[in-house]
């Protein structure tokens, strides 16, 4: 029997893949000791039952992550056949090779602690790079948000739009909203210099007098998208930008402050923050989401559900 279990970074968006595959949802419980160790339960009996565990790992990063491991070491111990971690938004994926000597590849270790904790499977939501699935060891079926955000966007007809690739990770991401759309591409360069700062190098393909529609994996600090925008500015884009990703996380609302934004749209990966100083409109994948469940709980595979590369 198919269970649908929630953490508690999730129970937003696991309530709405409830609604859509019109399942009971489990909230399981998370408390904490005295001396900040998490104390879970699945809070359901899962004997038997093929569980799907919903639960982001945005932040607190390590604590969402640390309910996953026990959380699925709960459910093997209870009897699960088969547990499925869906993790909407896949944290450490951008550390997914070494760029100085002396650094771990970090997402592989989070891939050895998921199937050392019990997860057979992950589903994941645009990672940030496809590669996770030959770095994890086990089995990562994905899906994609651009479908959905396209929607979002198409509401308005754009005419004389550019989609934007902020740096060259997300030129894939970018011809795949392209080719939806029906506009041209443009792709940056861009140097990161820290966590924070990034800087645009060189702006390729014709953005002069157009509505760029900005598109990326993810925004963190949103250093990266602030820069995007000033930099088409500079070159001669129209100074009313679009803005898609597939998960907000907008740690740095305020650097969105000035930016002459028309439209900032992102899924519902992560829950939004709290009062954001700016106007963002969220879209869900809950439906896409029960979609998945339903395919790989019956065996049938995702490709056809939403097209990827
Ligand atoms: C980087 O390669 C990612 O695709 C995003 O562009 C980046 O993580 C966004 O981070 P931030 O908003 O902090 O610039």
């Amino acid at each position: 029997m198919l269970k649908l279990l929630s953490g508690s970074a999730s129970v937003a968006l696991a309530g709405r893949i409830a609604e859509s595959l019109d399942v009971e949802l489990t909230c399981c419980d998370v408390e904490r000791f005295p001396d900040g160790e998490l104390v879970v339960s699945v809070g359901v009996d899962v004997r038997g039952d093929d569980v799907y565990l919903v639960q982001s790992t945005g932040p607190p990063v390590h604590e969402h992550l640390m309910e996953v491991f026990l959380l699925a070491d709960a459910c093997r111990r209870a009897g699960a056949v088969r547990l499925t971690a869906v993790v909407p938004y896949l944290g450490y994926a951008r550390q997914d090779r070494r760029t100085a000597p002396g650094e771990p590849v970090s997402i592989r270790v989070i891939g050895e602690l998921m199937a050392a904790s019990g997860v057979d499977r992950v589903l994941v939501v645009d990672p940030h790079n496809p590669t996770v699935e030959a770095i994890f060891g086990i089995p990562v079926q994905r899906t994609t948000a651009i479908g959905v955000l396209v929607s979002a966007l198409a509401d308005e007809l754009l005419d004389d739009a550019v989609v934007v690739a902020p740096d060259l990770g997300a030129v894939n991401l970018a011809e795949q909203y392209a080719a939806e759309l029906g506009h041209p591409v443009a792709i940056m360069r861009k140097t990161r210099v820290s966590g924070e700062e990034v800087e645009v190098n060189e702006v390729i393909g014709d953005v002069r007098g157009r509505i760029p529609v900005i598109v990326d994996d993810m925004i963190a600090t949103g250093g990266t998208i602030a820069s995007a925008v000033h930099a088409l500015i500079d070159t001669g884009s129209v100074e009313e930008v679009l803005v898609a990703a597939t998960h907000g996380l907008l740690l740095a609302p305020e650097r969105f402050e000035g930016l002459p934004l028309r439209r900032l749209v992102v899924s519902d990966t992560v829950p939004p923050p709290a009062d954001l100083p700016l106007s963002m409109e969220v879209v869900t994948i809950a439906e896409l989401l029960g979609e998945a469940i339903e395919r790989l709980h019956g065996g049938r595979p995702l490709h056809e559900l939403a097209a990827w590369r």
